[in-house]
C-alpha cells in the first residue's frame, strides 16, 4: 500500500520479545528496562493474524525481531507457521546468533528466508565490553552453525561507535568475505537526540524509500522509528491500525523519546 509520500510499505519488522540474552549499550540503559508482562505481549496467534492482515494489505517481507527473537519459547513454530502463510514472500530474522548453534537447523527445516546476525566487533574483550559480558565464541559458533544449517546471504549487522571499533571495519569486511556473507555498517543511533543515519550497505536510515513499519512486543504500530506515534492494535484492530499506521508514516523521522531500542527492535 503507497503512504502520502508515495513510498510503497510492503516490509513489516515484528518484535517477538522486549528480552535479550545480552545488554548492548547502544540498545538498553545499564539499569535495564521495564519488561512488559506476558499479557502485554503479543501471542503467536496474534502474530499470525497481524501477518494475514498484512498480507492482504500488500506486505510481503517480514523481519521477526527482539529483544532477541530466538529467546522466546516456541520461536520456531511461529517460523514455520508464518513461513506457510500465502504471499509471504520473505521471512527473516534479526538475532544476535548466540542461540543459533542451537536452532539454526531448525528454524531452516521450518522455511525461515535469511538472517540478519549482529556482530559489533571480532575483538573477545570489547565484544564482553559492548554486551555488558557477552562471549564473543558464543557469536561466533551461532555463525558458523548457520552456514553449516544452509542459510546463504546471511548479513552481518555491525553498529560502530566513532573510537570505539571503527578501526575494525576492514576486518570486518575480509571476516564477512570469508564467510560468504555482507557487512552493514550502522553507525550508532540515538533515538532520543533523534542522530540517524543511512546504514552502509543496507536501506536502513533512507526516509525517501524506507518501506517498512514495525510492531512492537506489546501490540503498537510504529510508523518510523524515529517518532513516538504508536498505534495500538488491539484497539484500533489489525487492519484499521495497520492502515493508520501506513497514512500517518511521517516523510521523516525526528526523535523518539518514548522508547528504547531494545523495545522497538531496531
Ligand atoms: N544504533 C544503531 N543500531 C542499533 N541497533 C540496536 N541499537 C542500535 C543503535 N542505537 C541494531 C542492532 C541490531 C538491530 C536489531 O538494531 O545492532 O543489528
Ligand atoms: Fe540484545 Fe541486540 Fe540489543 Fe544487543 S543490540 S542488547 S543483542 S537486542
Amino acid at each position: 500500500m503507497l503512504d502520502r509520500f508515495n513510498r510503497d510499505i510492503y516490509y513489516l519488522r515484528i518484535s517477538v520479545t522486549d528480552r535479550c540474552n545480552l545488554r548492548c549499550t547502544y540498545c538498553m540503559p545499564e539499569k535495564g528496562i521495564c519488561l512488559k508482562s506476558h499479557d502485554d505481549i503479543l501471542s503467536y496467534e496474534e502474530i499470525e493474524d497481524i501477518v494475514r492482515t498484512a498480507v492482504k494489505l500488500g506486505f510481503s517481507k517480514f523481519r521477526l525481531t527482539g529483544g532477541e527473537p530466538l529467546i522466546r519459547k516456541g520461536i520456531v513454530g511461529l517460523v514455520e507457521r508464518l513461513a506457510k502463510i500465502e504471499g509471504v514472500k520473505t521471512l527473516a530474522m534479526t538475532t544476535n546468533g548466540l542461540l543459533l548453534s542451537k536452532y539454526a537447523k531448525e528454524l531452516k527445516s521450518a522455511g525461515l528466508s535469511r538472517l540478519n546476525i549482529s556482530l559489533d566487533t571480532l575483538q573477545p574483550e570489547r565484544y564482553k565490553e559492548i554486551t555488558r559480558g557477552g562471549i564473543l565464541a558464543d557469536a561466533l559458533a551461532g555463525i558458523k552453525a548457520a552456514q553449516e544449517a544452509g542459510f546463504t546471504k546471511t548479513k552481518l549487522n555491525a553498529v560502530i561507535v566513532d573510537s570505539f571499533n571503527d578501526d575494525e571495519k576492514d576486518n570486518f569486511k575480509k571476516f564477512a568475505q570469508k564467510n560468504e556473507m555482507k557487512v552493514r555498517f550502522i553507525k550508532k543511533m540515538d533515538l532520543k537526540s533523534g542522530d540517524y543515519y543511512e546504514v552502509e550497505g543496507g536501506e536502513g536510515g533512507n526516509c525517501s524509500i524506507c518501506n517498512r513499519l514495525r510492531v512492537t512486543a506489546d501490540s503498537k504500530i510504529r510508523s518510523c522509528l524515529f517518532s513516538d506515534n504508536e498505534i495500538d492494535l488491539r484497539k484500533e484492530g489489525i487492519e484499521t491500525g495497520l492502515k493508520k499506521a501506513i497514512l500517518c508514516k511521517p516523510e521523516k523521522g525526528h526523535k523518539s523519546l518514548k522508547r528504547e531500542m531494545i523495545q522497538i527492535g531496531g
